[in-house]
C-alpha cells in the first residue's frame, strides 16, 4: 500500500439531519503528503476525516485508497492502513506494555522502547518503578491527559499506519504538553500520507495542501502562501492575513 487518498465526489448527510454535512467533496492526497483540514466550526472537517476512517459511509461518492474504496477493504485491513489520533484517547485497563502490544502483538521490548521514545515519553515510563508493567486507568498510575495522549501516540507508531487521520488539539495545553505532544505527532507524520484536522499555524505552513471548509464544500484548496496573498479570500480571512485589497 502506497496510501494514496481520494475523495470523489464526496456528499454526506447525518441521519435526521435537513441539510449535508458535506457536499461534493473531490480531494486528491497523493501517498506521503500532508493534507490541513481548516474552516469554521461546523463547516465539516471531523466529517471528512470520519469518513476517511470510515466511521461513516458517504451518502454520495466514495472515498478510495490506492484506488480501492474504502467500503471494498476489510475492515481489519482498513485499521491497519488508517491510523487515527484524536483528542480522545482509549487507552485500555492494561499495563503499558499490553497497550501497545494490542498494536503490535510481536513487538519486542526494544521495538516498544523505540515507539516510546519517539513518542517523547520513554523518559517518563523509565522513570516509573514498574516500567513498562506499570498499570494505566483509574486503578493504575495517574497519566495526565498529555501523558495518555503521547501514550497512544507511541501505540500508533507501532501500528505504523500508510494514512493518518489527526484531529490537532484547540484548546491550549500547558505549553510543556503542547511542545513534547507536537514533537511526537511531527515525528510520526514523518512519510505518511496525513489529513489533519489543523489549528496550529506551523502544521497549516508546512501542508501540502490545505483545504477551506465552508458550510459542508472545499471553497480553496492550495498551499499557505498561495492562499495567504488572496485578497478577499476565506484562508486569508481565517489566517487574519488579509489585506487591503486598495492600497491606502
Ligand atoms: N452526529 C451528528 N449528527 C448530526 N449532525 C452532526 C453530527 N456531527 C456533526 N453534525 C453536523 O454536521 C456539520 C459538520 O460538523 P463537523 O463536526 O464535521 O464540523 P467541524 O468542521 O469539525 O466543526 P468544529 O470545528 O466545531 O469541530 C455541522 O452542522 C454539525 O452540526
Ligand atoms: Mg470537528
Amino acid at each position: 500500500m502506497r496510501g494514496e487518498v481520494r475523495v470523489a465526489g464526496v456528499s454526506f448527510r447525518y441521519a435526521g439531519a435537513d441539510r449535508e454535512a458535506l457536499s461534493g467533496v473531490d480531494l486528491v492526497v497523493p501517498a506521503g503528503t500532508s493534507l490541513a483540514l481548516v474552516g469554521p466550526t461546523g463547516s465539516g472537517k471531523s466529517t471528512l476525516a470520519a469518513l476517511v476512517a470510515r466511521l461513516y459511509d458517504p451518502t454520495a461518492g466514495r472515498v478510495t485508497i490506492d484506488g480501492v474504496d474504502v467500503r471494498d477493504l476489510d475492515p481489519e485491513v482498513l485499521a491497519a492502513i488508517v491510523g487515527v489520533v484524536s483528542q480522545e484517547t482509549y487507552l485500555v485497563h492494561a499495563s503499558i506494555r499490553d497497550n501497545l502490544l494490542l498494536a503490535a502483538p510481536s513487538a519486542t521490548d526494544t521495538g516498544l522502547w523505540r515507539a516510546l521514545e519517539s513518542a517523547q515519553i520513554a523518559e517518563l515510563v523509565a522513570s516509573l518503578p514498574d516500567g513498562l508493567d506499570t498499570m494505566v486507568g483509574s486503578r493504575g498510575h495517574r497519566f495526565s491527559g498529555g501523558e495518555q495522549q503521547r501514550l497512544a501516540v507511541a501505540r500508533t507508531v507501532l501500528r505504523d499506519p500508510r494514512v493518518l487521520v489527526l484531529d490537532e488539539a484547540t484548546s491550549a495545553l500547558d505549553n510543556t504538553t503542547e511542545r513534547e505532544l507536537q514533537a511526537a505527532l511531527d515525528e510520526l507524520v514523518q512519510g505518511r500520507t496525513t489529513i489533519t484536522i489543523a489549528h496550529r499555524l506551523s502544521t497549516i505552513k508546512d501542508s501540502d495542501q490545505i483545504a477551506v471548509l465552508d458550510h459542508g464544500r472545499v471553497v480553496e484548496l492550495g498551499r499557505h502562501t498561495d492562499l495567504a496573498a488572496r485578497p478577499g479570500g476565506a484562508y486569508a480571512a481565517l489566517a487574519g492575513a488579509a489585506r487591503p485589497a486598495v492600497a491606502p
